[in-house]
């Protein structure tokens, strides 16, 4: 992620705990859309907040192939500075809106705990999910594990939910730098049932001395994700690495013998000399892995094969939703169709998600369908 706008203004207020809360918030939107694509359950609610996910379709039936409508420029074409020109884009009014502690629309995105979702709690809410609401671990806290991704392992049967430990203060390191909350680092919760996580602690941890580390506290530690190679019997995490100011813009390679840790950080780098911001990694069936990643100043992004052992990407690269301007991508596969889920790029400001669909991973991805999340708004 690399939006300036976004990180001067989403945490423009001063109390830790309500960032914390702001980015509980995030994940938990997004974990839901993810435990909903999971069940494939068209949830209708009477209340303010409901998803539509209109008309199910075949791939049969994309409405675009991008590479239809786009005719790719070759990279060095872009020129950096006729985008400076074209000015930053407008931000929707809502992007304001749940900064003003005033507005109808704050209460949706700084909820109280007291309807936090809490599986400790018995009775009639027992298993169920509210978007909108705070998401408590096992122990009654807030889940911290933003920008999250969830694994399951088959080891273990459980699932594993990494994300970032965004439980500290919100600062500015400089006058014109981005809002941001120092490198706790990669917390993990596990689960049985997706619903009740329990804290698996911090399983790689920012480095708090070393200035010259990647993850040194100062620098930015972005979108963890886990996958299990089997043939190395080695659980690999791949995440977003930069600096303050989102100039390194790379990935960053762990490795553990265990989903809980602890990760052993191993390097960083340029996905085939590209910028790198937000990424996921895919693994699919045929146990092939895929890291994908938004690239060229977010216009676009890549899809690449990692090498067998998961641990670098292989030379081959497809360019993919070129000028399309997406970012925060999740990758599922059901009945040999690939979907991808994007955000547009208000930083954690709602936008509306989009799905793409494709019959082969490193494309063509089509545009699927628009995913609207009432109310709350969706967003990274
Ligand atoms: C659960 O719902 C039923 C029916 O709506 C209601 O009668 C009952 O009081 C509820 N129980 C709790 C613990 O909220
Ligand atoms: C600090 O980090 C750098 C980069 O990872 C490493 O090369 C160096 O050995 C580290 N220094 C110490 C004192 O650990
Ligand atoms: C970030 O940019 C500011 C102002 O341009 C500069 O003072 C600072 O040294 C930069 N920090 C890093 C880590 O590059």
């Amino acid at each position: 992620m690399r939006n300036r706008q976004r990180k001067s203004s989403a945490l423009n207020f001063d109390a830790g705990y309500r960032s914390s809360v702001s980015f509980v918030l995030w994940s938990l939107v997004g974990v839901g859309l993810i435990v909903c694509f999971l069940s494939f359950k068209h949830h209708e609610d009477s209340g303010q907040n409901r998803v539509y996910f209109s008309h199910l379709p075949s791939t049969r039936e994309l409405e675009e192939i991008e590479e239809e409508r786009f005719r790719l420029p070759p990279p060095h074409k872009v020129n950096p500075r006729a985008v400076k020109r074209r000015g930053p884009r407008k931000q929707p009014k809502v992007i304001e809106d749940y900064l003003d502690e005033s507005s109808a629309v704050h209460a949706l995105f700084f909820p109280d705990q007291r309807t936090a979702v809490d599986p400790t709690k018995r009775g009639n809410d027992s298993m169920y999910f509210y978007p909108g609401r705070v998401w408590l671990d096992t122990d009654g806290k807030p889940i911290q594990a933003h920008g999250g991704g969830i694994m399951y392992d088959h080891k273990t049967a459980r699932f594993y939910w990494y994300g970032e430990n965004k439980d500290g203060p919100t600062y500015q390191a400089h006058s014109k730098g981005a809002y941001r909350v120092d490198i706790i680092g990669v917390s993990c919760y596990s689960s049985k049932d997706l619903w009740s996580w329990t804290h698996e602690g911090i399983v790689l941890p920012g480095e708090p001395r070393n200035v010259t580390h990647d993850l040194h506290k100062s620098k930015v530690l972005e979108r963890p994700k886990v996958i299990y190679n089997d043939r190395t019997g080695k659980y690999v995490m791949w995440m977003h690495v930069d600096d303050a100011n989102y100039t390194k813009a790379s990935v960053g390679v762990a490795v553990s013998n265990s989903p809980t840790g602890p990760f052993t950080y191993l390097y960083s780098f340029r996905p085939h000399g590209f910028e790198s911001r937000d990424m996921t990694i895919f693994k699919d069936e045929d146990g092939t892995a895929y890291l994908f990643y938004s690239s060229c100043d977010n216009t676009e992004l890549h899809v690449s094969p990692l090498t067998m052992d998961y641990l670098h990407i292989t030379a081959a690269m497809k360019r993919i939703l070129i000028r399309r301007h997406r970012e925060a991508p999740a990758i599922f596969k059901l009945q040999g169709t690939y979907y991808m889920i994007t955000s547009g790029c208000s930083g954690w400001a709602p936008n509306s998600a989009l799905a793409h669909a494709a019959d082969s991973i490193m494309g063509p991805w089509g545009h699927w369908e628009t995913l609207v999340l009432e109310a709350t708004g969706f967003s990274d």
